[in-house]
């Protein structure tokens, strides 16, 4: 069993993988368009022909990357293959410089396993930005933030305009 960084003609594999656990929310649903469009962030764990597992490490820059869609297919769950997906991930990060990884999850536990501690989500600009802002579920998350490393102290992307309305108190307006 080894991991490897994925290639186009793996991106089928980890779309059903991916579809097979986002049906109960377990994960987000990803289209095979974004699959191939985000290839490069995706390590997968092989042995012989098979992929048991996938994870994609997205970079927002120096000062944070974030893990997303890791999954293993049910019958090779604790066999190692999720604790060797975490440490190539978590290599690449190092490779890239990377001060903070970050992750949203329902099994803090195993996160906490390998290292990463609970976070306030505001502590996470940038990843609040890039998604969270457009998520039905914004204000009734049930996902724990967790991070490993040093905490950004600012944020790369734009707080979007959605953001703001929704966040920001109301002008109250004064009739004279
Ligand atoms: C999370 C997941 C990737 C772990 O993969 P796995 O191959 O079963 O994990 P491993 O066998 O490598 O386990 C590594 C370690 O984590 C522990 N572990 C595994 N799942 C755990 C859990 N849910 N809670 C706490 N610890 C856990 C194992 O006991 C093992 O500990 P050890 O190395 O000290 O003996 C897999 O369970 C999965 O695909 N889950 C569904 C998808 C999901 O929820 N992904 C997270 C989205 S944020």
């Amino acid at each position: 069993m080894y991991t490897r960084k994925a290639i186009l003609p793996d991106a089928e594999n980890i779309r059903a993988l991916i579809a097979d656990l986002s049906g109960d929310g377990t994960l987000l649903p990803r289209s095979l368009a974004e699959i191939c469009e985000n290839i490069r962030d995706f390590t997968v764990v092989v042995q012989g022909d098979d992929m048991l597992g996938c994870g994609a490490l997205h970079l927002y820059g120096t000062h944070l990357a974030e893990i997303r869609s890791i999954a293993v297919w049910s019958r090779y769950k604790g066999t190692g293959a999720g604790r060797l997906l975490m440490d190539a991930l978590l290599e690449e990060a190092e490779n890239h410089h990377v001060q903070c990884v970050c992750l949203f999850t329902r099994i803090p536990e195993f996160f906490a396993h390998m290292g990463f501690a609970e976070a306030k989500r505001e502590d996470l600009p940038d990843k609040i930005y890039k998604d969270c802002a457009s998520c039905p579920r914004l204000h009734e998350c049930d996902e724990v933030a967790m991070y490993r490393g040093e905490l950004p102290h600012f944020a790369i992307l734009p707080r979007p305009a959605k953001l703001q309305v929704r966040l920001e108190r109301p002008q109250v307006k004064v009739n004279k």
